[in-house]
């Protein structure tokens, strides 16, 4: 029997699957750990705590299955995309990595566009410079801390860290470093001329692959702390976006997916590039070799009723507790008990400032139009609908570059609540489907690893052979209409609180 494992380091935890060949799981394992914010729109998580969560992952999948080591034939690896590791000589890391929803980078993105000039630096990256990026964190680093700066000898992604300490390789890949903003992302290689502009050696930067190509093998000593066979094949994987792509088949133009996870996205791919004039989604390259994807990111998605929860539904997580169900399916049902437009009820959803489509590092979340009426319930589904017309911004910035997708596949956390994902369908006019497997990015990149292991022909191929959809739910007309009328006022929110917003960061 032959298996593929994939790793997806995600911001709340990591979770390790491993399947059979026909994408079936054998085993799942899923390992938390904690973000740190220590100051106001900052972001940061140890990578010792993702290491180690690996482990623990890989030990609990290779024991829970049976499987012998041997047996598993490919590694693949996703993570959280953006996020900053530094790392000494020695590979020990520097300083906490500083996350894709950090915000503190917005005087190093201005230096960005002084040293390239932006439209130039538009041209090569294929994408503005945004504060959840890397490159403005490594300028962060060098401006506030240069003693760190100056012992850094390697910069890493999330899922790259942990590759290194699994095979002893410096690698990325092309969907990963597309959201780096030093990678020429129309030529798939590291942009000389921004290294250049920005002072950044390019000895720091990992090698560049393609996301099923092998970057490594499991090493002796890594073998002995997870249990898999050293030697084992690891592929380039993907950021955790172009992961669930491939986890839910979305390889082929036409087709696309929402996630609402920590993040929120709305992703659709392209064969040939295609990049907003005002920047206000993402062009990245895909995991199929020589095509790219556009993609929308609302930052504080599930990150939002999350927030929610912690804070405000400590009775109905007891609740949760002493019935045996997971606290989001209670708060789902108490969600759908509330009528659309949350009894005239709305929710910003920028806890961590918003990219798609402000680009604003200083905006927050706000509910508007509280009434002494309203239940702590209203607050919730004003939260999911927030999110939700959060996603039709990203979904219309799409639209007018010209991407109609049929319809939408749903994943992440929030596309397990068949709540949420009527909401999506309404709020976005279009069906929207979900995959036999849940497992999304984890999948995505164990067929990515069956690609680099020779178990499957192409990226393509392994998608055909094991992705299937479920039946759609479809948009309900009187639902869309009323959705529609609420997502006008919603729109008209962000320009109303600008200046306030931006006034209130300077305090
Ligand atoms: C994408 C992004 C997020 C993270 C979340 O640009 O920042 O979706 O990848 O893990």
């Amino acid at each position: 029997m032959e298996y593929l494992l994939g790793v997806d380091i995600g911001t709340s935890g990591t979770k390790t699957v491993l399947f059979d060949t026909q994408g079936n799981v054998a085993a799942s394992k899923t390992i938390e750990y904690p973000m740190q914010q220590p100051q106001n729109g900052w972001a940061e998580q140890n990578p010792e705590d993702w290491w180690q969560a690996v482990c623990g992952g890989i030990r609990a999948v290779v024991a829970q299955s049976g499987a012998a080591p041997g047996e598993i034939v490919g590694v693949g690896l996703s993570g959280q995309m953006h996020s900053l590791v530094m790392l000494d000589a020695d590979n020990q890391v520097l300083r906490p990595a500083i996350l894709w929803c950090d915000q503190r980078t917005a005087a190093e993105c201005e230096e960005i566009y002084r040293r390239v000039g932006k439209e130039r630096y538009i041209e090569l990256t294929a994408n503005p410079a945004l504060t959840g990026f890397t490159a403005g964190k490594i300028l962060w680093v060098r401006n506030h801390e240069p003693e760190i700066y100056a012992k850094c000898r390697h910069i890493l992604l999330a899922k790259d860290y942990v590759r290194l300490r699994l095979t002893g390789v410096y690698a990325t890949e092309v969907s990963d470093a597309s959201g780096m903003g030093l990678l020429d992302v129309p030529h798939r290689c590291w942009s000389d001329e921004v290294l250049e502009k920005l002072e950044i050696d390019r000895a720091l930067l990992a090698e560049v692959y393609e996301s099923p190509e092998v970057t490594g093998r499991i090493t002796a000593e890594a073998a002995q702390l997870t249990g898999l066979a050293e030697g084992t094949p690891v592929v380039g994987g993907a950021g955790d976006n172009a992961a669930a792509a491939v986890g839910t088949g979305v390889v082929e133009d036409g087709q696309a997916f929402a996630t609402i996870g920590t993040s929120g996205v709305v992703f659709a791919h392209t064969s040939g590039l295609s990049v907003d004039p005002k920047g206000r989604v993402h062009t990245f390259c895909c995991a199929v070799p020589g095509a790219w994807h556009v993609m929308g990111v609302t930052l504080a998605a599930g990150q939002s009723l999350k927030w929610y929860k912690d804070q405000f539904c400590g009775l109905d997580c007891q609740q949760a507790e002493q019935e045996g169900v997971d606290p989001y399916v209670l708060l789902d049902r108490a969600a759908e008990q509330v009528p659309i437009g949350s009894n005239r009820l709305l929710y910003l959803p920028y806890l961590m400032g918003e990219r798609t489509p402000h680009l604003d590092p200083d905006c927050r979340g706000a509910f508007v139009g509280l009434s002494g009426m309203h239940t702590r319930y209203d607050l919730l589904r004003a939260v999911m609908e927030g999110v939700t017309f959060s996603l039709r911004d990203c979904a219309e910035i799409l639209r007018e570059m010209q991407v109609h997708p049929t319809q939408i596949l749903a994943c992440g956390g929030g596309g397990t609540s068949p709540l949420w994902r009527q909401m999506l369908a309404d709020v976005l006019g279009c069906p929207v489907a979900t995959t036999v497997s849940k497992e999304g990015p984890a999948l995505g990149v164990a067929i990515l690893a069956g690609v680099g292991a020779g178990v499957y022909g192409s990226v393509e191929e392994g998608c055909r052979k094991l992705i299937a959809v479920n039946a759609a739910q479809a948009p309900i007309p009187e639902n869309v209409q009323a959705y529609q009328a609420f997502y006008e006022i919603y729109r008209a929110l962000y320009p109303a609180l600008r200046d306030s917003y931006h006034a209130l960061a300077q305090l």
